[in-house]
């Protein structure tokens, strides 16, 4: 899994956590390698990283099940300081003889810690006597400490919400410091890496992208990589990644399936080629999917068929190059449903919601997803520290089905074209006011719905344009940007003024939840 040379680092359990994978970020944000291990493999990862700390994380098990998950019991004896996160805290407290109890009432949400006693966790951030917000999520809780323990913080329904054992160096925390709900997470968990594991917090971007070629060389072996270019950045950033690992064993297959927006394409193809001299195979499928999209008009139908087209066209490209045995994407952690499976569970499954959309359950070639744990943000970074230009990298997201999913209704060639044209006038004018990089996603739709206008002296009926733009720090949740009074009266002028097939433009309101960013 990991280069010969393993840099002091982290092991980080996972019980089965949603969120494990944002404690590997708030570590990485502390300058600071980590792996993540499954608790059945955690062991083995020990012994092979000789880590300076281990976090365990947490799960959705109860450690007084019988057969309840545990952390191997030499981690209590090496010398290692331990940070246990919920679950983790409860199984350290359980296995170190202390006693956790199985709750009816458990905490969910927003909670408030009351600090006691110092602790090195808080160190230059929380004194005794203060109060402060946490993010809990527990029915569990201790309820005797492990000997050596001692209580420094407790919360209303966690009286050992914090506790610690000074001698070994080990920390139970009922709390998530990983989530941002926790304001002040991400400096206990630096502070755990740094201050009690004393690491020197100086781990970079550049040792990531270094771990990830030697991972992506391992797996991949003398194999043959196709890798689907999308026109996002995801894709771009994995393929340029992979095409440093393994060189011209790579091929990439950008599949025009003509619901790109405009000018992208060439963008992509210039970037690769004459940025990158990258092998790139430009396959023109706009007749396929277009084809195949007409009278679909049910959002999933068109996602399946987007999806299993394209590896139909993937699956066409390998054959003329002499076959493939990897698929490589750009999944990112937030399009990974799974948590225990992320980290040596069973063969990647593939669901449906996916980096392209829909992939079928069954294709002939394995996975490469060397972004599977990073978020958008890291990814971009990653992106730079590759030398992909700044202005490709810091473009919106765009999803894999494209404009299809921005065409409520059916797709067709002159409804992608109308589209195409609203889109770009809406970029240009955002870009123009200096607003892009404040906007995680701004785009426009093509609603399946005519209106009646006036212009000169005519009727006309049209179609109705609708604009939509979100802040957002991963997509997950987004609020809506709310633009200066004049901008949307401008674009809304422009649009109709300049693209024929629509007169009326609306704006989107809608939150994530309840809405979600794309339309579809
Ligand atoms: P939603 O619409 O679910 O979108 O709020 C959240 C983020 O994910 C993007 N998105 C996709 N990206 N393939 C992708 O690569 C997809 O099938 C897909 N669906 C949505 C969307 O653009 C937004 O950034």
């Amino acid at each position: 899994m990991t280069p010969e040379h393993t840099p002091d680092s982290i092991l980080i359990v996972d019980f089965g956590s949603q969120v494990t994978q944002l404690i590997a970020r708030r570590v990485r944000e502390a300058g600071v390698y980590s792996e993540i291990a499954p608790y059945t493999k955690a062991a083995e990862a020990f012994a092979r990283m000789k880590p300076k700390g281990i976090i365990m994380g947490g799960g959705p098990r109860s450690v007084t099940d019988d057969d309840a998950p545990q952390a191997p019991a030499e981690f209590y004896e090496a010398g290692v300081p331990i940070l246990g996160i919920c679950y983790g805290q409860q199984v350290m407290a359980q296995q170190l003889g202390g006693e956790v109890q199985h709750g009816d009432m458990g905490e969910f949400g927003r909670a408030f810690l009351d600090i006691d006693q110092d602790c090195p966790l808080f160190d230059g951030l929380w004194q005794p006597g203060e109060r402060h917000q946490v993010w809990m999520s527990h029915g569990d809780k201790v309820t005797r400490l492990a000997p050596g323990f001692r209580a420094v913080a407790s919360s209303e329904g966690a009286p050992q919400a914090v506790a610690f054992d000074p001698e070994r160096r080990f920390f139970g925390v009922q709390f998530h410091p990983e989530v941002v709900h926790t304001p002040d997470g991400g400096r206990l968990i630096a502070n755990f890496a740094r201050h009690v594991c004393g690491l020197a917090g100086d781990w970079t971007m550049a040792e990531f992208r270094e771990t990830k070629i030697a991972e992506i060389r391992a797996q991949v072996g003398s194999g043959r990589v196709i890798c689907g270019l999308s026109g996002g950045v995801d894709s771009a950033v994995a393929a340029v990644l992979i095409h440093e690992a393994i060189g011209d064993q790579l091929t990439c297959v950008f599949v025009d399936h003509g619901l790109l927006r405009s000018g992208e394409a060439e963008q992509v193809v210039s970037l690769f080629r004459g940025h990158y001299n990258i092998p790139l195979v430009h396959v023109d499928a706009e007749e396929q999917f277009l084809s195949g999209l007409a009278g679909v008009t049910d959002p999933e139908a068109k996602r399946k068929f987007i999806g299993k087209t394209f590896i139909e066209v993937f699956e066409a490209e390998a054959k003329k190059i002499g076959g493939a045995d990897f698929l490589a994407q750009g999944t990112l952690y937030p399009d990974v449903i799974e948590s225990v499976s992320h980290t040596g569970g069973p063969s990647v499954t593939i669901k449906s919601h996916h980096n392209v959309g829909g992939l079928p359950e069954r294709m002939n070639m394995q996975l490469v997803e060397p972004l599977r744990e990073l978020f958008k943000d890291e990814v971009r970074d990653l992106g730079r520290e590759l030398g992909l230009p700044d202005a490709f990298v810091s473009r919106h997201p765009f999803p894999g089905p494209g404009l299809a999913i921005r065409i409520p209704g059916e797709v067709t060639k002159e409804r992608c074209d109308i589209l195409r044209r609203a889109d770009a006038i809406y970029l240009e004018e955002i870009r123009r006011h200096g607003l892009y990089d404040a906007i995680w996603q701004a785009f426009a739709v093509l609603l399946p719905v005519k209106t009646v206008g006036v212009m000169g002296d005519g009727r006309t009926y049209d179609s109705v344009c609708g604009l939509r733009a979100v802040t957002s720090t991963d997509g997950m949740t987004a609020d809506v940007y709310h633009f200066p009074g004049e901008f949307l009266a401008n674009v809304a002028t422009r649009i109709v003024n300049e693209v024929r097939g629509i007169n009326r433009v609306v704006y989107d309101y809608t939150s994530k939840p309840p809405g979600t960013i794309e339309w579809e």
